[in-house]
């Protein structure tokens, strides 16, 4: 396949007002500032109000990426969506961004990758570009994950937050810009390590899950850090391997935020210093399929991404699930 096939037009970004720091999650539970830190890097974290769904702030959010691409939502071919926290279990959560958005001409419909959901869906809506089912696609990451983790279990209430990124995907311009490489890679039999027990067809809602809190999140924390670390080195050796490059070549990377920790080994791997990666963890958390595209948004508002960067994008996520791309700014 002959590459840049596509490139991101535009990038908007959206997070709720309400902040939650630590200092607040010290009063709730029994954890410190101090443990949030060291063990995570998260300082504060986003909480979407009853006002804010996922449909809500994806159709916020996609508005400037849209008018930064010259584009209305009525020339939206796609959206591609990716969540673990829909607001609704039916229809996709792709639709109900669609109606309020107002983009009447796409098609839409969710990628189910958990925090790597929006290097998925940017993988299919290249797929979309590349076989000319589309020229626009949306490709948004929407998280409103505080209200699926318990937030009575301190080993994982603390993480999470909410928040969404969108990207405009359009053909590349052909001049060398654009998304240069892609990897996708899963192992479905550590899917245990990271999982909502309760909820779906298997254990449908009842007064035993409800008894049980089986519709939150469950998370071995510390299996979960050790095959993270060893994912994203094997998503950043790929999606660099696949474009031609070596980490020296990276400007700027962009991991997927999960835990200061894990981005730290993630860029000592790739022979990338510090200063060289995005870091906005002590602000949102884990926002899941949010935080790429949040931090990219954030990135070039802020100046530090400029055209001609070469831009490593990777994540991994429940499932187990992990991704990367290698895109020319
Ligand atoms: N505050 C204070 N103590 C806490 C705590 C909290 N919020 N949560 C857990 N602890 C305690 C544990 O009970 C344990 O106590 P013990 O030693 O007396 O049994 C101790 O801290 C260590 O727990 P452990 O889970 O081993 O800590 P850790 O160093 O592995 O850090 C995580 C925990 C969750 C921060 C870390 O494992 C992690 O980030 N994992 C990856 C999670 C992730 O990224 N998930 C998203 C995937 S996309």
């Amino acid at each position: 396949m002959k590459r840049p096939i596509a490139h991101i037009a535009g990038t908007g970004r959206y997070a709720p007002a309400q902040v939650l720091t630590n200092q607040d999650w010290e009063a709730r539970l029994d954890t410190s500032d101090q443990w949030i830190r060291d063990r995570s890097g998260i300082a504060e974290r986003r909480v979407a109000d009853d006002r804010e769904t996922i449909a809500y702030m994806a159709s916020e959010a996609s508005k400037p990426a849209l008018a930064e691409a010259g584009l209305t939502p009525a020339d939206v071919d796609a959206i591609v969506l990716a969540t673990a926290s829909w607001d609704r279990l039916l229809p996709s959560q792709a639709c109900d961004v669609q109606a309020v958005l107002g983009a009447k001409n796409a098609a839409a419909f969710d990628v189910g990758a958990a925090c790597s959901g929006f290097l998925y869906a940017t993988n299919v809506a290249e797929g979309l570009i590349a076989t000319a089912q589309a020229e626009t696609v949306l490709v948004i990451g929407a998280e409103r994950l505080t209200r699926i983790m318990d937030w009575e279990d301190r080993s994982t209430a603390i993480l999470f937050g909410d928040g969404v990124g969108v990207a405009v995907l359009r053909p590349a311009p052909g001049d060398g810009r654009g998304i240069l490489s892609t990897y996708m890679k899963s192992d479905g039999t550590l899917g245990d390590l990271l999982y909502r027990p309760g909820g779906g067809t298997v254990a449908p809602p009842s007064e035993q899950l409800l008894a049980d809190r089986s519709q939150y999140i469950r998370m071995a924390g510390r299996e979960v850090f050790k095959s993270a670390v060893r994912s994203m080195a094997d998503a950043c050796d790929h999606a660099l391997q696949r474009a031609g490059l070596s980490g020296d070549d990276v400007d700027l990377l962009i991991p997927h935020q999960a835990n200061i920790r894990i981005i730290e080994a993630t860029a000592k791997h790739a022979s990338i210093p510090m200063s060289k990666v995005y870091v906005n963890v002590d602000r949102y958390g884990n926002t899941s399929a949010a935080s790429i595209p949040i931090a990219l948004d954030e990135g070039i508002r802020e100046g530090r991404i400029t055209a001609g960067m070469m831009i490593l994008l990777v994540a991994f996520g429940g499932g187990f699930t992990w991704a990367s791309a290698a895109v020319r700014w």
